[in-house]
Order: structure tokens, then C-alpha cells, then sequence
């Protein structure tokens, strides 16, 4: 199927991102948001993110003005109606994702396709919910969507082969490099990187070393681009703790157990970057 019109659901760190990546890449895009200010703040990151892009000389400011004029913002769930596929992007909770998801099926056609972006979540448990679900997928994009090249690609249980195709094919038309991950919590790449996360996050906590110093052995001994904690405020340390509860009660496993540092944390506003203070101060 042909995709032409793409709604985005949330727009937040990644939500903003998803909808920036598809309207630049020639999909009318629509994304909602709950009230006026979240929206004024997402689409505010986005303008921001393709001025720094012109400022680096890494796109003209044809496809600047180009990219906003594809791109619509709304609060009302009916913006979505004309949509071909709508992409998810709001809190790690499943029951605020399947009302999410219920809302929107009240609007959009038969053919309309499903995805979520969730990290952790049973993809299949989402789309469960709906009265679609061969026509849902995972869709996981990395923060920051428009720069990092992955796309983890979801087949749900109930996922039909066109679904899983078209949503792979839609996510190479943004010039990502998809791979094929199963729904399990974390698919591939939080399976590995959310362990390696904790384990930071405990390493700080036992005094193993100073935020700083953890950062810089990882950086410039493994030459990872962010040191663990820097990496932890750039995701977000609520997300990350929602995403490390729901991967410890699958797996039942002490890796994904959330550190006691990162819940607190999390309980006194220090979500990293978008608060202004977590393992370091912004
Ligand atoms: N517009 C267009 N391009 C831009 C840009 C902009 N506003 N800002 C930067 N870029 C480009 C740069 O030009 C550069 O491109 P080239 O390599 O072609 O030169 C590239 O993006 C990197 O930018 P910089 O060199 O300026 O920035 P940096 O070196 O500080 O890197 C970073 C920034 C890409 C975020 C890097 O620090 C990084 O990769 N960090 C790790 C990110 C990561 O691990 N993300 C995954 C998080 S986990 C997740 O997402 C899953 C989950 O479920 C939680
Ligand atoms: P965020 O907190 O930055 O943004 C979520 C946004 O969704 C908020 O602005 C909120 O107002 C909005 N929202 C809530 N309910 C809504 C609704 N019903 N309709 C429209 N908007 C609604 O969170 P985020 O970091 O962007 O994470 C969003 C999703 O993406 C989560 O499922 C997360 O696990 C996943 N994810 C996050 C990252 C990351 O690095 N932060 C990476 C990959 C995937």
C-alpha cells in the first residue's frame, strides 16, 4: 500500500522526532499532542533541531521550509482522520497506549495501519487491544530519530504479512536501515543496551566512580559517542525506569531490575535533559 498522509502520536522527544524524520522525507504529517503547550514545545524542538541542521550546512533551507510546510500539529484527534499509517509515541504505559490507540480507531479508515515506538512493551498485547491488530506493527525508532539510522521492526503475533511489509518498506523511505526484531521486551537492542544502563547506574551508586570519570572510560576506552549516564539523561531516566519495569517483570531477571538510585530519581523530577537536572545539570 501506498503510504501518503502520517500521523504521529505524541510530541516529545521522539514523537517530535518521528514526525520531523517523515514530513522531511515527503509524507504530509500530522502529530497530536494533549494540549497547545506540549505541542508549542514539540514543534518548537523540531524548528530548533532543522535550524541547527542549516546552521551545519547539513540541509538548505528549502527543505527546512519544505519539511515544515508538510508538517501540521494538532490537539484533537480528528486531525488524524486522513492518515495511512499512524505512528505512536506517547508514555511507556500500555493501558495510556490502548487508549490512545481506541481514540484514534474512532477516526481513521479500515485500511489504516497501526505502529507503536514503544521500547518494551508486548507489541502484540498493544495491538490486541484494537480492532486491528494484523494491521499493527513496532515501529522502534533511536533517539535522535533524525540522525541515527536504525529502525527496529516489529512482528507481532497477530502482524499479516502486507502490515510487516509495508511498514518495512515505509521505514526505508525515510532513509533508515531497518532490521527485524521479535516482540519481545526490548527486541534487540534495549536487550543489550538497558543491562548496560543499569549496571551504570549501579557502578555510580556503589562509588565505583565519579559520573564524570564513568562517562570518560566509556567514551574514550570503548569509544562509545556518550558515556552511559549522559546517555541515561539524554533518553530520559522516567522512561528508562518505565522501560526497566516492564523488561524485569517479563524476564524476572536482576539485570533489568531498576537500581534504587534511578526510581528515586525518577520520583524527584530528574529526568536527565528534559527536567534540567539528572546524573548531570543542563
Ligand atoms: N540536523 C542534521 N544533522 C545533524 C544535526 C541537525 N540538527 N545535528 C547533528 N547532525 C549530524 C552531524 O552533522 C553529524 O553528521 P556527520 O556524521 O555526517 O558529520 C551527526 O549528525 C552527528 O552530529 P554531531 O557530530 O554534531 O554530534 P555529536 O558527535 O555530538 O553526536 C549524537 C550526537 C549523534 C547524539 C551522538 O552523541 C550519539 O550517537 N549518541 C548516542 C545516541 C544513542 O545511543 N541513541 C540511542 C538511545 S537508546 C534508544 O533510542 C532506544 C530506546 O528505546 C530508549
Ligand atoms: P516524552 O515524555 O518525551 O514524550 C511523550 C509525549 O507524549 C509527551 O509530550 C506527552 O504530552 C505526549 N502524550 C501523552 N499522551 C498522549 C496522547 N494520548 N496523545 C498524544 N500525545 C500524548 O517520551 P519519549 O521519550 O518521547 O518516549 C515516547 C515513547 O517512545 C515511549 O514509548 C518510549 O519508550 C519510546 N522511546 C523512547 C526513546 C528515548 O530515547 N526517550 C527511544 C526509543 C523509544
Amino acid at each position: 500500500m501506498t503510504m501518503q498522509t502520517v500521523g504521529v502520536l505524541g510530541c516529545g522527544l521522539m514523537g517530535s522526532g518521528i514526525a520531523q524524520t517523515c514530513a522531511q522525507a515527503g509524507y504530509r504529517t500530522v502529530v497530536r499532542e494533549v494540549d497547545e503547550g506540549a505541542l508549542a514545545a514539540g514543534l518548537g524542538r523540531i524548528d530548533k533541531f532543522l535550524e541547527a541542521g542549516v546552521k551545519k550546512g547539513k540541509l538548505t533551507s528549502e527543505v527546512r521550509d519544505e519539511t515544515r510546510g508538510r508538517l501540521t500539529g494538532t490537539t484533537r484527534v480528528e486531525g488524524l482522520s486522513a492518515c495511512d499509517l499512524v505512528i505512536e509515541a506517547i508514555v511507556e504505559n500500555l493501558d495510556a497506549k490502548r487508549e490512545a490507540f481506541a481514540a484514534v480507531e474512532t477516526v481513521v479508515g479500515d485500511q489504516t495501519i497501526f505502529a507503536s515506538n514503544t521500547s518494551s512493551l508486548c507489541v502484540t498485547e498493544i495491538a490486541a487491544a484494537t480492532e486491528r491488530p494484523d494491521r499493527f506493527a513496532g515501529l522502534h525508532f533511536f533517539n535522535p530519530v533524525p540522525i541515527m539510522k536504525l529502525v527496529e521492526v516489529v512482528r507481532a503475533l497477530p502482524t499479516s504479512d502486507a502490515t510487516y511489509q509495508a511498514v518495512f518498506t515505509f521505514a526505508e523511505s525515510l532513509g533508515k536501515e531497518p532490521i527485524t526484531a521479535p516482540d519481545r521486551p526490548g527486541f534487540i537492542v534495549n536487550r543489550l543496551l538497558v543491562p548496560y544502563l543499569l549496571d551504570a547506574i549501579r557502578a555510580y551508586e556503589r562509588g565505583i566512580g565519579t559520573a564524570e570519570d564513568i562517562d570518560k572510560g566509556m567514551t574514550l576506552g570503548c569509544g562509545h559517542p556518550m558515556g552511559p549516564l549522559t546517555l541515561l539523561d539524554f533518553v530520559g531516566l522516567d522512561t528508562t525506569y518505565y522501560i526497566a519495569e516492564i523488561m524485569f517483570q517479563e524476564f524476572k531477571e536482576p539485570a533489568y531490575a531498576p537500581p534504587p538510585l534511578l526510581k528515586r530519581m525518577m520520583l524527584a523530577g530528574r529526568l536527565g535533559r528534559k527536567s534540567g537536572r539528572g546524573f548531570y545539570r543542563y
